[in-house]
């Protein structure tokens, strides 16, 4: 039997926040059992490209990343966690699979056509080698470790097409030596904004992160968007144009939803004590999280031992691959 082998990672540009627990870290959890290797990249060399002129802001955020893992329950005995600039196997991959990608299809790429249009401010009107060529450095990591199965939320499954794209072309080239990823998506889609923006994102101010305390918790939900056409705590109000009630479909028992909504039709119940109500069931959900995170904070030189360790487990299966790779490509000189 094939085995099964999870590879998946973020960029380390903030702390993650609900829409990556239910986009892809929930998943993640579960499938650590699931499968027969598990590996998570903290992509520095990935954050770099739209972050190249703010080094301190990756750095600092490799370490806050990995304890957002740890806090959700990611367990570094079964799941091996790593610095993606430190396996430099995969920059000497993203290097061949460069020949096999033309920059008309990156351009089409349409995660990337996204991300360009809103990094304007970085880019102008050219955007930078380096970013265009990510999802060449994507594939790199994935196809590194022989990986099978990607968690990953759904704006990222253009990235994963491609990889498969330049995986076949490699095999009918070089011969098969690269297996093909599979993209795992989550049931529940994207994650709203408070603002009921589609996306929850950190640079668009509308994200409850894992670590937010119970006081940021409160006030954020206080913020949320609802239905603007209710103005007094007795009007009939419409869940389905609620932010609060988009939530609670996700952190309340259903049986709790079926009342806040039907309250709210009803103009019984007030978005202040629903609010109220929404806070508390986040709070009392993330509570283990925040006291996971409070923990590894409390003991930096555990989770630099697992970087560590994670690294070097890394290391050795990426030079692995690596040395297929380059025999199938000729590039064994020595090696007979
Ligand atoms: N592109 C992902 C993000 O934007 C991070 C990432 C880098 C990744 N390499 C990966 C995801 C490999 C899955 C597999 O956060």
């Amino acid at each position: 039997m094939e085995k099964k082998i999870m590879l998946t990672g973020d960029r380390p540009t903030g702390r993650l926040h609900i829409g990556h627990y239910f986009g892809s870290l929930k998943n993640r959890v579960k499938m650590q059992d699931e499968v027969d290797e598990c590996y998570i990249l903290v992509a520095d060399v990935q954050a770099l490209t739209d972050n190249f002129n703010n080094p301190e802001k990756v750095r600092k955020n490799v370490r806050e990343v990995v304890i957002d893992y740890l806090s959700v329950g990611i367990d570094p005995e079964k799941v091996t966690i790593y610095i993606q600039s430190m396996i430099p196997e995969v920059a000497e991959l993203t290097v061949f699979y460069s020949n096999l990608v033309t920059i008309a299809r990156l351009e089409r790429n349409p995660t990337v056509k996204t991300e360009i249009a809103q990094k304007k401010e970085l880019f102008g009107e050219s955007v930078t080698y380096g970013f265009l060529g990510y999802p060449v450095s994507q594939a790199a990591d994935i196809t590194a470790f022989d990986a099978t199965i990607v968690p990953v939320g759904e704006d990222q499954q253009p990235l994963i097409e491609q990889c498969r794209e330049i995986v076949r072309k490699f095999n009918s080239i070089y011969g098969e030596v690269l297996r093909e990823p599979e993209a795992y998506l989550s049931e529940t889609k994207r994650i709203k904004g408070l603002d009921g923006n589609e996306k929850m994102g950190k640079s668009l101010g509308n994200a409850i992160y894992l670590s937010d305390s119970e006081e940021e918790i409160n006030k954020k939900v206080m913020s949320a968007v609802t239905d603007p056409s209710r103005i007094k705590k007795d009007d009939k109000g419409n869940p389905d144009i609620c932010m609060v009630a988009y939530y609670h479909n996700l952190f309340s028992t259903k049986e709790e939803c079926e009342n806040v909504c039907a309250e709210c039709k009803a103009g019984t119940r007030g978005c202040v004590a629903c609010k109220k109500q929404l806070a508390k069931n986040i709070a009392d959900t993330l509570k283990p999280m925040r006291e996971k995170r409070a923990y590894y904070e409390a003991h930096p030189e555990l989770v630099d031992e697992i970087l560590i360790k994670g690294t070097e487990k890394a290391r050795k299966k990426a030079k692995e691959v690596m040395a297929k790779v380059k025999k199938a490509m000729k590039l064994d000189y020595f090696d007979q």
